[in-house]
Order: C-alpha cells, then sequence, then structure tokens
C-alpha cells in the first residue's frame, strides 16, 4: 500500500563522516568518526518512519543531515523530489522552511531569556511570515493547538513542566507550517506519565495538519505505537526496515531481535517462555568499524563470511529490508 503514495523525503545513499585533527598549529588529518555510512530510506506523505538504535549509532547526525545542518560528505536528500545537497542560500532557507525539528531536551533548546511567545514567534519575524496582529494571533492559535493556554504567553521556560516544554518546542516547530518533522527523541528525557501525552499530541497534530514524521528512538518500544515504518540503525548503517507490524512480529536481523528481546512482554506467561537474545560487548568504536558486517563483533551467529563482505539491504519480502548475510525467511 504505501509504495503507491507520495515520497515526501528520499534519503539516498546518506554518508557523514567526521574528521579527526591533530595538533596544536599544523592540524592533521587522524581519521573520520563514520556517523552515517551509506544510508536509504523513503519517508511517505503523511506517515511516520521510526529510527531505532543505540546511543551514538548515527540517529541524529542523520536528522541533522537531512536537514542540511550538517553537509553530508556524500549522498542525497531529496525534499518533494528536490536534492537539498544542491541547494544553498536563499533557496535551501526557503526549502528548509518546510522541514523542522523537535530536540529531546526541551530544556536546553528553548532560549530561556525569551517568553513563550517570542519563542514561538520568532520563526515567523525571521521568515517574515507573520505581522502584527496576525503574528499574535497565530502564536495564541500555536498555543491551543498544542494544549497551552494562551493566557501563559508571557511567561517564561522555567515556569513551564517538562512536557509542557515539550509542547512550546512542537509550537515552535509548527510555526513555519511544516510537512515534515524530525522528532529526535522528544520524549526520552520526560517523566513516563507525560510520555504518552506527548505521543498522543503528535499524533493528533499529524492528523489535523497532515504532518510526516521522522521519530528518532533509543528502544523499540517508544516507536512502536507510532511508527507506520520502522528502520533499525546500527553503527551508522541500517540494519533492517520494514513495516511496522513485520518488524514487531517478523524480525530478521540478529540486532533486531536482540533488541526487541529487551522490551518486555505485558503477558506475563509469553515473557516467561520467550527466548531472550542477551548483546554481549560495547558497540565499536566508529572511528575504526568492523570489516564486513558491523555487527560482526557482536552478532550470535556471525560466520567467516560477515567479516569478508559488507551485507547489502535485500528486500527479503516486499517492503521488508535486512542487512545481513545469513537472514531469510
Ligand atoms: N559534531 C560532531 N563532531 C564529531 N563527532 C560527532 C559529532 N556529532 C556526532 N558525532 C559522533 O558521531 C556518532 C553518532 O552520533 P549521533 O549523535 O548521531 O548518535 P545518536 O544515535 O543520535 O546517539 P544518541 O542516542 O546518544 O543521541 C557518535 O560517535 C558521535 O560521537
Ligand atoms: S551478516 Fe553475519 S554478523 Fe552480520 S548480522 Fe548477519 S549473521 Fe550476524
Ligand atoms: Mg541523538
Amino acid at each position: 500500500m504505501a509504495e503507491q503514495r507520495e515520497v515526501l523525503l528520499k534519503v539516498d545513499r546518506l554518508v557523514k563522516y567526521f574528521p579527526i585533527m591533530q595538533g596544536f598549529v599544523f592540524k592533521t588529518h587522524k581519521g573520520d568518526v563514520h556517523a552515517v555510512d551509506d544510508v536509504s530510506f523513503d519517508i511517505y506523505s503523511g506517515e511516520t518512519l521510526g529510527l531505532v538504535g543505540e546511543s551514538g549509532c548515527g540517529k541524529s547526525t542523520t536528522g541533522r543531515t537531512i536537514l542540511q545542518l550538517y553537509r553530508p560528505t556524500s549522498g542525497h536528500v531529496y525534499f518533494k523530489g528536490e536534492d537539498l545537497v544542491k541547494m544553498k542560500g536563499e533557496t535551501l532557507r526557503k526549502t528548509r522552511k518546510k522541514m523542522q525539528m523537535i530536540f529531546q531536551d526541551p530544556y536546553a533548546s528553548l532560549n530561556p531569556r525569551m517568553n513563550v511567545g517570542q519563542i514561538i514567534a520568532e520563526p515567523m519575524i525571521i521568515h517574515n511570515t507573520y505581522k502584527g496582529k496576525a503574528l499574535q494571533d497565530r502564536v495564541m492559535h500555536l498555543l491551543e493547538l498544542v494544549g497551552l493556554n494562551p493566557a501563559f504567553v508571557k511567561r517564561y521556560p522555567h515556569e513551564f513542566s517538562g512536557g509542557q516544554r515539550q509542547r512550546i518546542g512542537v509550537a515552535r516547530a509548527l510555526a513555519l507550517d511544516p510537512d515534515l518533522i524530525i522528532c529526535d527523541e522528544p520524549i526520552a528525557a520526560l517523566d513516563v506519565s507525560v510520555q504518552a501525552q506527548v505521543v498522543n499530541l503528535l499524533e493528533d497534530l499529524q492528523k489535523e495538519l497532515k504532518l510526516t514524521y521522522l521519530f528518532i528512538a533509543h528502544d523499540l518500544s517508544m516507536v512502536k505505537h507510532i511508527s507506520n515504518r520502522v528502520a533499525v540503525m546500527y553503527l551508522g548503517i541500517i540494519a533492517e526496515k520494514a513495516s511496522r507490524d513485520d518488524l514487531y512480529n517478523h524480525p530478521l536481523h540478529p540486532y533486531t531481535k536482540a533488541l526487541l528481546s529487551a522490551v518486555p512482554i505485558p503477558d506475563p506467561v509469553a515473557e516467561e517462555k520467550r527466548k531472550r537474545t542477551i548483546l554481549e560487548g560495547d558497540v565499536p568504536s566508529p572511528v575504526d568499524p568492523p570489516s564486513g558486517c558491523r555487527f560482526r563483533t557482536r552478532c550470535p551467529i556471525a560466520e567467516a563470511v560477515c567479516a569478508e563482505s559488507r551485507p547489502e539491504l535485500r528486500e527479503i519480502t516486499p517492503g521488508h529490508f535486512v542487512a545481513c548475510h545469513l537472514a531469510k525467511l
């Protein structure tokens, strides 16, 4: 079904390396952090793609490189068919209005010296989309839209709770009427009790405003509810991507299986019976990632071939892709 829909964002073989420079006066190039290393996925209009993986696997770098906040080392990012990598200046600025980001830490991402009204109005002033009374009305409307009392417009970020601050971040992201929002772990820093409220708000806004989301999280339980499809990242690459149901019911990559076995099952009988895969060791350094399959140093079923060649993402069933030499149905 999804294949027939319009592709809003196409990420094509995206690579982002951060150079490591050493030396005080004469800097020499000592190597690179391979933060994102050949990542491809599509996001269809109106859907939510979950992007999941352990800390440091390159999720935020992927998000920032999509928005061209970091320029990619190579690869392309097509938004409505136009390559953002080739854009610069005013063209890029105009296109980027339609793509916004919500951050993990609502405390750090809001300017403490600005009141809520100023914070939400700022992008509209910079882009000159609303002025005067229309701007004030728009700020009030956005506050209502995210479930905040418009009477709080003159209050400062420290006067709000974590969940309310994240709502302010959402209102600011909505100010320029975006099509795509990259939600970078928007609920990870919140109390469990308010996480569901923020997810529900994002879902309601998605329906009402026809938004498309890339929803980043570090564990699979966080994106299960909200995602239509899920991509699993490991050390700069996509290990597996599939529809939500395929991924959770028929995971094919050993890494996805391990991540899923860490997600608690509410049914105690099923919880008792299931096999757990415990991941051993740490994620290797992205400065010197393992040869062949990046997961091989922790993979419970690795064979000789896994060190020799890098597994490509293969489509095993329609829409279900996995990067593993040994994966089969
Ligand atoms: N600006 C930067 N300069 C150098 N290295 C960076 C930079 N940003 C990220 N990295 C490195 O790139 C790798 C990927 O980082 P990234 O922040 O994208 O991971 P992440 O999956 O978002 O992790 P987390 O779950 O902790 O947010 C890490 O090794 C990180 O140290
Ligand atoms: S390619 Fe080999 S090491 Fe990598 S996930 Fe598959 S079996 Fe494990
Ligand atoms: Mg991150």
